[in-house]
């Protein structure tokens, strides 16, 4: 599936975003605590320029709708700095907010981050809470498989959740089952 054909304007955010999206990753890491290895108590106390270094230093992605030009999704990609392992990036931080759910919106931002992958490294990976349905047949969708499971990756409020490892191959467009 090609990004640019969707009705969601996806945009890498710059620095000047830092407001709307430390807003909008502080409201997933509030609504959803299993769904991050970070946690709300931490990123809440971080000032503005810290989000403005991580916008600049990784690749957020941001989508609004065509109704809504505020933000209403956001994702990571990152890729380590270390030279053995510069072939696989890191997809991270996917949230979008409840009323742009089940539109293709969360689609569109992953299949945005594979379009870019594609041109910088070999392997895109992500880790994903095994008990997220929406998030596990979001990224099968767009060709992930799991290649490992993490027992006790996180541990939120004295419980522990186990995640899968999932990766897809880049360096060729895209496909969305
Ligand atoms: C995980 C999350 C991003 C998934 O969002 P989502 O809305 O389910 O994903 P999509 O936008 O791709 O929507 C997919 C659903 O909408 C439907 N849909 C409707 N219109 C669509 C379109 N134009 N294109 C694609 N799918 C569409 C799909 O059929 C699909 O339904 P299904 O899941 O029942 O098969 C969202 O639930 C979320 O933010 N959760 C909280 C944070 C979180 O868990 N993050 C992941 C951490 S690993």
């Amino acid at each position: 599936m090609d990004a640019s054909r969707l009705p969601f304007p996806i945009r890498r955010l710059a620095g000047s975003d830092a407001d709307q999206y430390r807003a909008l990753r502080l409201e997933g890491l509030r609504s959803h605590p299993e769904a991050f290895g970070a946690s709300l108590e931490d990123e809440e106390a971080r000032p503005l320029p810290w989000f403005v270094d991580r916008i600049e230093r990784n690749v957020v992605f941001g989508a609004g709708s065509p109704a809504a030009p505020a933000l209403m999704g956001v994702v990571g990609f990152l890729v380590p700095e270390t030279a053995k392992m510069r072939h696989k990036g890191v997809l991270w931080g996917m949230f979008v907010r409840p009323d742009a759910r089940g539109t293709g919106l969360a689609t569109a931002l992953v299949v945005r981050v594979l379009e870019h992958a594609a041109q910088v490294v070999e392997e895109v990976r992500l880790t994903v809470v095994t008990s997220n349905t929406a998030a596990v047949r979001l990224y099968t969708r767009a060709g992930f498989e799991q290649y490992g499971l993490e027992r006790r990756a996180l541990k939120v409020g004295g419980r522990y959740y186990d995640e899968l490892l999932m990766a897809v191959t880049v360096g060729r467009s895209a496909q969305v089952r």
